[in-house]
């Protein structure tokens, strides 16, 4: 249990799979009012999950504007949305010489463009629950960032769509839409979850692979450090903290997962273990 109480709330998750049916799974456990979903290319996944929580869903394919109108109409039909959280993104690594432009613009307008489109238009448009004039009665828009985008080895781009998300949410605040609308966003920027995409799962074997490697006889012991301190997580857990954070009224502006990690810390880890 986690102690999580998200009851009254009306909560939406863009992806279905990994961290993104996590969510769902999760607020719908925390007995959030309704639950609503995007898929992409996941039909068959986003139907279980419905049939598991009884969440509804539409398909949303970010960066494509006519896909996301329709699943903005979708979000209009379903109500003022209190918590959004735009997880759905492409994980993206390979060799430089490997990645075409095609292939690098693709990464930057699904995880950059089409997310912070997504959210401008949700702000704009009022699809977000109007509250209260208290901070803490402000509806919350999170965007999923990530630790990788201070420079994972092999993940240029998405570390550049990633960093983007950055510059958008930082330059929130003091907006003058965003304050009137009373939206609260938050970027939070986990480090490696453990999901099962094959890219995340490559990263987790890298790291674990250095760390003991190089660490010795203590490299068991820095490996299983580096896990308890949050730098790697199960999915479970990494989305019972994307929901906490993003219902602490403290939370807006950057935060990592866990707290204060960044690629250096992370790099410090192989560097000491060397
Ligand atoms: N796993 C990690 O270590 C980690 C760390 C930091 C940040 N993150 C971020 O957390 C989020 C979820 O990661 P994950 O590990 O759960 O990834 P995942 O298992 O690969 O799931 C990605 C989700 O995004 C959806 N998606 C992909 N491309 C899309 C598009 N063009 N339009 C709309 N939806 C799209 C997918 O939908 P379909 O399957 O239906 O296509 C899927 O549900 C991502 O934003 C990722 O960058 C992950």
């Amino acid at each position: 249990m986690s102690g999580l109480d998200l009851s009254g709330k009306r909560v939406v998750v863009t992806g279905e799979k990994g961290l993104g049916g996590e969510l769902v799974r999760q607020a719908t456990e925390a007995g959030a009012e309704k639950v609503m979903f995007s898929y992409c290319s996941g039909a068959v996944e986003a139907q279980e999950l419905h049939e598991a929580t009884g969440a509804t869903f539409s398909r949303l394919a970010l960066g494509d504007l006519e896909s996301h109108a329709s699943f903005l109409e979708a979000v209009r039909a379903f109500g003022p949305v209190d918590l959004f959280v735009a997880n759905a993104g492409m994980i993206a690594s390979g060799r430089l010489k490997d990645t075409s432009p095609k292939q690098a613009r693709r990464i930057l307008d699904v995880n950059l463009f089409g997310n912070i489109a997504l959210v401008d238009d949700l702000i704009v448009g009022d699809y977000m629950a109007k509250r209260g004039r208290d901070m803490a009665e402000w509806s919350r828009a999170g965007l999923i960032g990530s630790v990788a985008a201070g420079g994972h080895v092999g993940q240029r781009h998405y570390a550049a769509s990633k960093r983007g998300l950055r510059g958008y949410v930082e330059s929130l605040p003091d907006d003058m839409d965003v304050r009137r609308k009373r939206v609260g966003v938050c970027l939070l920027e986990p480090a490696f979850v453990d999901t099962g995409n094959p890219d995340v799962t490559a990263a987790i074997n890298y790291y674990r692979e250095k760390i003991i490697a190089a660490g010795g006889a203590d490299g068991q012991a820095r490996w299983e450090e580096f896990v308890a301190k949050g730098y790697v997580m199960k999915a479970p857990a990494a989305a019972e903290e994307v929901l906490r954070l993003m219902t602490c009224p403290e939370v807006v502006g950057v935060r990592a997962i866990p707290e204060g990690a960044t690629m250096a810390k992370v790099r410090e880890y192989l560097n000491k273990a060397a």
